[in-house]
């Protein structure tokens, strides 16, 4: 049963969708299993560019199948539309794609209510993407969501949809002050959109308890980091979904026990996009240079992403609420022009050091970062195919990291396309119970 975790370390936007792409050739399954189309996973292959949002990375390669499982919510507007480019692009779906009938719809009103809940945040809002996550979530939990089986039961549908809206037109006209939404123009809509995804449709907990039976290579493909975590993020600067590995079990129906290891992707710096704090971010000069250098703009809403110090208080946080096995380090390429890199090793929290990451939102307010400095290598990385093409101080910086962190780099990614990249160990080959023997 050698399955895998691939799961953001930071505040998203890692590189999980190139890691996850690059370790396809060595899996057969690629399975989705939180979040929605606030993900944005960028995939280059042979210098073409393919931005996912809903359907696993895995996708690109032939042969391989992709699920999207229980604990994911989708826009089926935003999945056909996913859907119509990968064919047009040359990459089939039918028969090796397919969607719980357990993962929940995003309806209009969620939208709404996403951008409505925003604007009354005024000062506090979180910075949402915007696409009705937290809302159909809350739903969920609130045992009035609808999900993909419904969707495509006509008369269930109608059911479940006449009863939502009669409450949710409530909430936007007598609470937000807003129009309400019309059952007969979502019906049309969405009964359209049944049509076209009932052939993808599957009891995907089974498909997965299947290909765990049949010792298949399974890579599980996390959506944001650890740091927007619904219970561990930087609440309620999070979204609203179990990020960390722990995920997995409900999102996707496996125990833990089915679970070999944990890949985690950090990058060499820190990125966040969105409200919320951010204890490295350099608003200066250097956070613009790393920001035009990593090309930091959200691969979902465009935003520019604020830029910062890698931070070891995070990670180590991170590594521990996902039982990280494994490290794969993206965008190191970005910090080549640097005469010197900085890591946080400790912050000063009302003067007091510590390297805790705070579970309150008050004290980040207080804090300063505790830097270590190193030397930078001042060398283009792209074209480093092995750990010794690397400059002795990329090495020196890595290794600081693994030693910081307890856990072994086995993966650096040098660049956007699937080649530029390093394999030094598999990290396939390491569990809880197995460490590496790095090159040194
Ligand atoms: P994800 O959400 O974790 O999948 O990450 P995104 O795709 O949102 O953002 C990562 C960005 O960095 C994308 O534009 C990738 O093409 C790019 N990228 C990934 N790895 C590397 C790397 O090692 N070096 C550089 N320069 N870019 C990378
Ligand atoms: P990937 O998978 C970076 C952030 C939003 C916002 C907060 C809540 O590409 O790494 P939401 O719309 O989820 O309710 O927004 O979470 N956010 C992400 N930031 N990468 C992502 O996904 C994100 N998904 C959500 O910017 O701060
Ligand atoms: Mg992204």
């Amino acid at each position: 049963m050698p399955a895998y975790v691939i799961v953001g370390m930071q505040w998203g936007d890692e590189g999980k969708g190139k890691i996850v792409d690059y370790l396809t050739q060595y899996a057969e399954i690629v399975v989705r299993h939180q979040g929605g189309n606030n993900a944005g996973h960028t995939v280059v292959v042979n210098g073409r560019k393919t931005v996912l949002h809903l359907i696993p990375s895995g996708i690109l390669h032939p042969g391989i199948s992709c699920i999207i499982g229980n604990g994911t919510v989708l826009d089926p507007a935003v999945l056909i539309q996913e859907l119509d480019s990968l064919e047009a692009a040359g990459y089939p779906t039918a028969g090796r794609l397919f969607f719980s009938d357990c993962a929940h719809v995003i309806m209009p009103y969620h939208k709404r209510l996403d951008s409505a809940q925003e604007r009354f945040r005024g000062k506090n809002r979180i910075g949402t993407t915007g696409r009705g996550i937290g809302p159909c979530y809350a739903d969920k939990a609130d045992r009035m969501g609808i999900r993909l089986g419904d969707l495509v039961n006509e008369a269930l549908f109608a059911d479940k949809l006449g009863a939502v809206l009669e409450y949710k037109n409530g909430v936007l006209e007598k609470v937000l002050g807003e129009p309400p939404l019309q059952f007969d123009d979502i019906f049309a809509e969405y009964c359209g959109y049944a049509d076209r995804l009932r052939p993808y449709l599957t009891d995907a907990v089974h498909m997965v308890h299947e290909a765990v039976a049949a010792d298949k290579r399974i890579i599980f493909e996390g959506a944001q980091g650890a740091m927007l975590d619904l219970d561990h993020g930087t609440y309620p600067y999070v979204t609203s979904s179990t990020t960390v590995s722990g995920g997995v079990c409900a999102g996707a129906g496996v125990g833990p026990t089915n679970i070999n290891g944990v890949i985690g992707i950090v990058k060499a710096y820190t990125t966040r996009v969105g409200e919320g704090p951010f204890p490295t971010e350099l608003t200066d000069a250097l956070g613009e240079q790393l920001r035009t250098q990593g090309n930091e703009f959200g691969a979902t809403t465009g935003r520019p992403r604020r830029c910062g110090w890698f931070d070891a208080v995070q990670l180590r946080r991170a590594a521990r609420l996902n039982g990280m096995t494994a490290i794969v380090m993206t965008k190191s390429d970005v910090l080549s022009t640097l005469d010197s890199v900085k890591i946080c090793t400790a912050y000063k929290v009302r003067g007091i050091l510590t390297t805790d990451f705070p579970t309150g939102i008050d004290a980040f307010e207080q804090i300063e970062p505790v830097y270590e400095e190193m030397p930078g290598w001042k060398q283009n990385l792209s074209g480093c195919r092995s750990w010794s093409d690397l400059p002795e101080p990329a090495r020196r910086y890595i290794q600081r990291i693994e030693e910081l962190l307890g856990v072994p780099v086995c993966t650096i990614s040098v660049g956007p396309g699937r080649e530029e990249t390093i394999e030094r160990v598999d990290p396939f080959t390491l569990t809880a119970s197995r460490r590496a023997d790095v090159p040194g």
